[in-house]
């Protein structure tokens, strides 16, 4: 396992995660922090490096979140990032200065070669700029290191203390050699060697497991997502037949994709484990009946699914420990405190309390979504499920605006199929940069004419968006001629729909999901 780490400290920044990610790409394990964490505790969590994000403030501010000065006495090699790098400048005796305009986008910087940080780097290189501050004069022992004409200061090093520092954001894609200076200061400035290994990462956690388990007895909430497969799978190989899995169908589950489920983890499939499916179909469509209210569908789906599941653990008994495919991103506590809800998410969160158990396992609990994609394909599990894309807990629930009925289900149901068959035959999911896409059910009938027939009939629309993070999305832009296929083949061959529409909207303001 792992002996070197990195911590980055979260001031806030958008791309906080995408660092930690970056830096795990390099194969050196990382974790985010909040900007605040307590030099003891840094101590005591022992980084070979220290990378300080970006965040939206101003160092100037009254509320400013500013790092405690003595972490530059203690010898950890540091990077500064944007807000990151004013903050580096601020507190060492520099200027921070205030722009009238904000810079932003792609611009060219001239880079020293000679710096560690830039080694390899082509003297002139695109990097990704925004912020509205700049570092106007470097603190006594700074030199700078990178420049633009608009920004003077665009990196800059004290060697001695290994203290570096960049205005621009390194870790983005738009900053097209930002992978090289990550890995210079991994590498070079902290001296990691890369003991970050996904097979390393299967065989001890496997081992740990075993080890915590024993004879007990282990039960897993089974959702088909990437997450709680990796994890079903993982227990699976550590303690096999006394892992039971628990796969609730709410029936609002994509076509097929209740089948898919049951033939790669139930009997018949290559793993040992003891699988129970319940087809609670009725039950939940019988909760929705005449339900609208977003919020209202998704906690209902919520709680019906927490006490189906409760049911069947009632039936099993007693259990040792709980399985929960809870990743890293749910685990990092935010720098800045937390934002506000726009939806209630439903995840298995929510069972430990109807469950009787002594103790939660959470073996995903380090890992990056791209990690867990690289763990379940170590492990052997399919590609397509590992690759699926997002689906949400409330499933095509949220997808069908209003009432949800089983008629509805069928008719979306359909509809994203041969939507996700089109777009896999073009390979628009690749060149398009798809984050995730699905037909939604509008709640819209209107007039159309099939044959010589007046139709008064539903509308689909067509979701896809372009994300890394599922913060922000763009619209996608698939090609005419693949729409043009999609649409036809949804009209013919889906009853109840005479109309595809393209949802056009980017996140924000729209959200992924309609609901
Ligand atoms: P929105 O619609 O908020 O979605 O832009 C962002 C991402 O989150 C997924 N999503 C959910 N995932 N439980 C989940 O596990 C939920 O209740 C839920 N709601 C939305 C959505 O599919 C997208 O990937």
């Amino acid at each position: 396992m792992q002996n070197e780490k990195i911590l980055v400290l979260d001031f806030g920044g958008q791309y906080n995660q995408l660092i930690a990610r970056r830096v795990r790409e390099c194969n050196v394990y990382c974790e985010v922090h909040p900007y605040n964490m307590p030099i003891e505790k840094i101590k005591a969590f022992n980084p070979k490096g220290i990378i300080f994000t970006g965040g939206p403030n101003s160092v100037f501010g009254d509320d400013a979140p500013l790092a405690d000065k003595e972490l530059f006495t203690l010898g950890y090699p540091i990077l500064g990032i944007c807000y990151g790098c004013q903050t580096v400048a601020y507190l060492n005796g520099g200027e921070v200065s205030h722009a009238d305009k904000r810079e932003y986008g792609k611009t060219i910087v001239d880079v020293d070669n000679n710096s560690k940080l830039f080694k390899g780097v082509s003297p002139k290189t695109q990097v990704w700029m925004s912020h509205t501050d700049f570092v106007s004069k470097t603190p006594a022992g700074y030199k700078v290191v990178a420049k633009t004409p608009s920004c003077p200061v665009s990196a800059m090093e004290n060697v001695e203390k290994k203290i570096y520092a960049v205005q621009f954001h390194p870790e983005v894609n738009h900053s097209i050699e930002g992978m090289k200076m990550l890995k210079n200061f991994v590498y070079d400035i902290c001296e990691c060697k890369g003991d970050w290994i996904m097979s390393d990462f299967v065989k001890t956690t496997v081992d740990a497991i075993k080890a915590k388990v024993g004879n007990g007895k282990v039960l897993c909430a089974l959702s088909g997502g990437v997450d709680s497969s990796v994890a079903a799978v993982l227990l699976s190989k550590a303690v096999g037949e006394q892992l039971t899995c628990v796969f609730v169908d709410h029936g609002l589950l994509r076509k097929n994709e209740g089948d898919e489920v049951e033939a790669v983890f139930g009997p018949k499939g290559p793993y040992k484990l003891n699988f129970i499916r319940v087809n609670a179909q009725e039950r939940f469509y019988a909760k929705l009946k005449g339900v609208t209210e977003p919020e209202r569908k998704r906690k209902i789906i919520g709680e019906e699914f927490i006490r189906v599941f409760e049911e069947e653990a009632k039936k099993i008994g007693s259990v040792d420990y709980l399985v929960q495919g809870t990743i890293y991103p749910d685990v990092i506590e935010s720098g800045l405190g937390k934002s506000a809800t726009i939806k209630s998410h439903h995840n298995v969160g929510g069972l430990p309390s109807v469950v009787d158990f002594r103790e939660i396992i959470e073996p995903l609990r380090l890992l990056f979504k791209d990690e867990v994609r690289k763990v379940g394909l170590e492990l052997g599990i399919p590609d397509y499920l590992v690759y699926r894309q997002p689906f949400p807990g409330p499933g095509l629930g949220i997808r069908i605006i209003g009432e949800v009925t089983k008629e509805k289900v069928k008719i979306v149901q359909d509809a994203d199929y041969i939507y996700r068959e089109e777009i896999a035959k073009a390979g628009v999911d690749k060149s398009c940069n798809l984050g995730q896409y699905f037909a939604a059910l509008t709640n819209m009938q209107s007039v159309g004419v099939m044959g010589d027939e007046r139709t008064y009939d539903y509308a689909i629309a067509l979701r896809a968006v372009e994300t890394s993070d599922f913060m922000t999305a763009d619209w996608a832009r698939i090609p005419y001629d693949v729409l043009d296929t999609i649409s036809r083949r949804i009209v013919n061959e889906v009853r109840g729909v005479n109309r595809v529409l393209l949802d056009c909207t980017s996140k924000p303001p729209a959200t992924i999901e309609f609901e």
